[in-house]
């Protein structure tokens, strides 16, 4: 097993209001990276943002900043967001920085020097807003395919990374390495791609002129380059500027390759295709694992800023609580899968595993010590605990378990590095089994009291209660090591309630005393009979999770939470003088007006604003051509040109919509002139 663990996540468009969706992925690596680290590795998790790119520079030039000065300001709600939800990334890494500038203009020299890129004339349909080509046939009704606005026809000189060349290694890669994507059905999807497809070569370029926020081409500065070409590669810079031993690493790969990738799974193509085949063209070692987790919906729908049920995990943490959201989504969906977010469900989950299943183990072992043992929990004489499997086995046989119960998630503990089914189960990122897991020891730990009546006992066998109570401790302290990286916070408190010190550094400690004697074990404090080198004083603490009561549920309201986010994100919605004057408004007279084939909305007209131009308007529902043409309208007159139908538009028009959701075209009260400023 090796003793190194990079993860990383993807980096997060640094304009996004961040969102359970991103917050999915970043709990998932963190939750990976605790149990790395629990195991005695070193690991290096890293996350950051996606900061060039038209979006970013469009919002900033909204907002009259530069994209430095917007990115800056930004960038702080992921960093905000990731401390509050305990996320213990060793990096954060920002495509800005100067170290990944350089890391990536390095790898696209080396590229092009090996004759990987070339300079090709080319010709396709381009979505602005996407920042992306497409082909003739791509595009759905003259649109772009993924957003469906329009598209415009770009002839430019571009640079292109062959990555054609690649397909057949790429498939053989892929075969070969069956957990290199997961979960299988992502896996066969991708290959099924590329054994149907002909892979094309990859536009890497972007001119200048029409895009300056980007890294320049080191070979050619009238170009920078493609945001992906771009954010990808920080998987790989990080390692060379941010790791620890990046500075050590020389021109070896201390980090490098990634163990895990996770990726949302409408991110998996850039990674399982452009990435794999850019590493395969650079001579690197390919990452061990790309992960694609599915997508959350909130009560049954997509996420969305328009619909405003954008969840903010602030807000779910302000009344729920870091730890129980943490839970939630990693017991409530396979990994792997979509699901759904309710609050609902978020409650059920919180009502009754955590609150009834966990809360009361832990409330009722505590109040049973204090009154039978003053806290303090002893070893019974009858006790001869030793490493043993069947040892563990026949306590469970005792009553810890079922018969048919394996104490699967105490015997991996006990024989921690052995390929044991939880070990699998880790490998293949399936949270939600885990959890399970742990969850059936939860239920046996409740059964045993119940079998066993330590009440009763106090009365007639001391030192069977002792037993009893020796052996709840000792789950109750598994189960805390266990749930820690799911859930650090409660872990910790649980740990403490148990009468021990400091988890973390007791951890850190125990591995250091890794067992010379038990290779498959990476610390002592794994093993059942494990006893802090103190007297531990079991002692009541505040209660892990309250119940939420029927009828007092603390409801999100997510508009709010919604225009909540945005407001941090945006800082404030309000505009400035300046922002306003960018906008130039201007009188135009209709000269003639037509409607566009085949669209029953929208009407092109030449109107004269000073100077003559073409706009299109979606008001043919409720205006003939003829009844537009003499119209005085309000005009958008320093709009970027837009391809409405195929048919391009210089402006846009102004019109109230009604509640009846009807246009209503806004004309001047007296006559004006066409052209006259409006301010
Ligand atoms: N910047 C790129 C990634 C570059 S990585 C080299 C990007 N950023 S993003 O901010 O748009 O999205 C980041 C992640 O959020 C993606 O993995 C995406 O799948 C995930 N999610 C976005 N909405 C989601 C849900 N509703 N549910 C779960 N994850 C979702 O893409």
């Amino acid at each position: 097993m090796s003793e190194r663990f990079y993860i990383t996540t993807p980096i997060y468009y640094v304009n996004d209001v961040p969102h359970i969706g991103h917050a999915y992925t970043t709990i998932a690596a963190d939750i990976l990276s605790r149990r790395n680290r629990m195991a005695g590795k070193e690991v290096f998790f890293l996350t950051g943002t996606d900061e060039h790119g038209q979006k970013v520079a469009k919002a900033a030039a909204e907002k009259g900043r530069s994209p430095q000065e917007h990115a800056d300001l930004l960038v702080g709600n992921f960093r905000n967001l990731w401390s509050r939800f305990d996320i213990s990334n060793d990096a954060f890494i920002r495509t800005t920085d100067e170290g990944h500038i350089k890391t990536v203009q390095g790898l696209l020299q080396r590229l092009w020097d090996l004759g990987e890129i070339e300079k090709r004339e080319y010709a396709g349909w381009y979505c602005t807003p996407d920042e992306r080509f497409w082909t003739e046939k791509d595009l759905v009704n003259g649109n772009c395919p993924d957003c469906g606005r329009s598209v415009d026809r770009i002839q430019e000189e571009n640079y292109f990374f062959l990555m054609s060349r690649y397909q057949s290694r790429l498939i053989e890669h892929i075969e070969q390495n069956p957990s290199y994507i997961l979960p299988d059905t992502r896996r066969n999807e991708v290959l099924g791609f590329l054994k149907n497809n002909t892979l094309g070569d990859l536009c890497i370029s972007r001119p200048r002129q029409r895009l300056a926020w980007g890294i320049p081409l080191p070979f050619n500065g009238d170009f920078v380059t493609y945001v992906w070409f771009d954010a990808l590669v920080n998987y790989f810079s990080a390692t060379r500027y941010l790791a620890p031993h990046a500075a050590q690493a020389g021109q070896g790969y201390f980090w490098w390759p990634a163990d895990h990738h996770l990726v949302g799974k409408d991110i998996l193509t850039t990674h399982a295709v452009y990435w794999s085949t850019m590493l395969m063209a650079l001579n690197l070692p390919l990452p061990g694992n790309i992960f694609a987790h599915g997508w959350w919906t909130v009560e049954g729908k997509k996420m969305s800023k328009s619909l405003g049920n954008v969840v903010d995990p602030h807000a779910i943490a302000d009344v729920y609580g870091v730890d129980a959201f943490r839970y939630f989504l990693f017991r409530e969906m396979p990994f792997g899968l979509d699901g759904d977010f309710s609050e609902d469900a978020l409650i059920r989950r919180i009502n009754t595993d955590l609150a009834n299943d966990l809360g009361n183990l832990l409330s009722r072992f505590i109040t049973m010590a204090e009154k039978y043992f003053k806290g303090a929990i002893g070893l019974p004489a009858s006790a001869a605990f030793t490493v043993d499997e069947q040892e563990i086995e026949s306590l469970a046989e005792q009553g810890m378990a079922r018969p048919e119960f394996k104490p699967d998630f105490v015997l991996d503990f006990i024989h921690a590095n052995i390929e044991t089914r939880t070990e699998r189960k880790w490998r293949e990122l399936r949270f939600s089994v885990i959890l399970e897991g742990i969850w059936s020891l939860i239920g046996e730990a409740n059964n045993h009291i119940a079998r066993t009546e330590p009440w009763k006992l106090a009365k007639t066998d001391p030192e069977a209660l002792k037993t009893v109570m020796y052996n709840l401790w000792n789950a109750l302290r598994l189960i805390a090591l266990s749930l820690y990286p799911f859930m650090p916070g409660t872990s910790v408190k649980m740990w403490k309630q148990l009468g021990l010190r400091a988890m973390e550094e007791e951890i850190r400690q125990s591995q250091a005393e890794r067992p010379a004697d038990d290779p498959r074990c990476y610390a002592r404090i794994f093993y059942w009979d494990w006893r802090p080198s103190y007297d531990m004083q079991v002692a009541k603490g505040e209660q892990l999770f309250p119940r939420i009561e029927k009828g007092k549920e603390k409801k999100v309201e997510k508009s709010v939470a919604a225009a909540e986010a945005e407001k941090t994100a945006a800082l404030s919605n309000l505009i400035t003088i300046n922002d306003f004057a960018r906008v130039e408004l201007k009188i135009g007279k209709v000269l003639s007006a037509e409607r566009v084939k085949k669209s029953d909305k929208l009407i092109r007209m030449q109107v004269d604003t000073g100077e003559e131009r073409q706009i299109v308007a979606g008001i043919g529902k409720t205006y003939a051509p003829e009844d537009l043409v003499g119209r005085k309208i309000v005009v958008v007159a320093n709009l970027q040109p837009a391809r409405l139908m195929g048919v391009e538009s210089n402006g846009m028009l102004l019109a109230a919509t009604g509640s009846d959701g009807i246009p209503v075209i806004l004309m001047p009260e007296k006559d004006v002139e066409p052209g006259s400023r409006i301010k």
